[in-house]
């Protein structure tokens, strides 16, 4: 047993709908969030910048006393985990290998597409990791840079995003792919949009649900688990306080309730 908290960061609000998975499979974890909404978005930063955002967002949560990290941002997650990794003392998973792992179980054509940032179809770690577990795999992606926008100004079931769906959507379609991965952990809340695009015979993965179960079968394995029936769920941000208990609700699928405060991530 290990009751010490999980942390879980992304570049926003987008890490909740991992942190919404925690809630679900491992209802007596603790959970310590940061969202670096100040920043956000990390899809279109350069690697440097990048790699200074995730180390910041790690020793802010190596100083609280946490079992594991969960980098629930699919955009660190390809494009900085495998540097950064080994450089802390801390066990950190992102979300490229278990969504890959989920995909590649799956599929039946072998068919993979990938929706992600810039930064995560850039790096091609989606690509990379499929075709290692499954080498025969064809991969398909796509970085579909206004979803994350969208999704943060409250427009995701709006017709507007319908029509850059439909967009970007286009030539994975062609492909028939029949298992897509939404690489971003934004994009669940346009799962209802591009699961009406796509057809009811392509399988969606969502990449934070996905780490999160991944997280729950490490600690189960090792029996870490929390013995708590009920975790507790601390917030932390960038920039308003505010904005985030607002806005984090349609992520989590729940209104925020826990303490939410404002944490000066360049001190870190
Ligand atoms: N949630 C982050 C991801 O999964 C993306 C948002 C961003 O560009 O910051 O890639």
């Amino acid at each position: 047993m290990d009751n010490r908290p999980i942390g879980v960061f992304d570049s926003g609000l987008g890490g909740l709908t991992c942190v919404r998975e925690i809630m679900k499979t491992m209802p007596g974890e603790d959970v310590i969030y940061f969202g670096d909404t100040g920043r956000v978005p990390y899809g279109t930063r350069s690697r440097e910048t990048l790699l200074k955002y995730v180390r910041q967002d790690i020793r802010f949560l190596e100083t609280f006393d946490i079992k594991m990290i969960i980098i629930a941002c699919g955009t660190a997650s390809s494009a900085a985990l495998p540097q950064i990794n080994g450089e802390f003392g801390s066990e950190i998973i992102g979300v490229v290998e278990p969504a890959a792992k989920a995909a590649v179980k799956a599929t039946k054509n072998k068919r993979i597409g990938v929706l992600g940032t810039n930064g995560t179809v850039k790096s091609g770690k989606y690509p990379e990791y499929i075709k290692s577990l499954c080498p025969d795999a064809e991969v398909f992606q796509c970085a579909c840079p206004m979803f994350v926008p969208l999704v943060e100004n409250g427009y995701a079931q709006n017709p507007v995003t319908r029509i850059f769906a439909q967009e970007y959507l286009e030539e994975i379609k062609k492909q028939k792919v029949d298992t897509l991965i939404l690489g971003c952990t934004h994009y669940p809340l346009l799962k209802k949009t591009i699961g009406e695009i796509m057809g009811d015979e392509v399988t969606l993965i969502d990449s934070g649900a996905a780490a999160a179960d991944y997280a729950f079968e490490l600690l189960k394995e090792n029996n870490r688990l929390s013995e708590k029936k009920n975790g507790d769920y601390s917030y932390f941000v960038s920039d308003s306080a505010e904005v985030f208990a607002e806005l984090g609700g349609m992520f989590l699928s729940r209104p925020i309730d826990g303490r939410v405060a404002k944490t000066d991530i360049e001190k870190y």
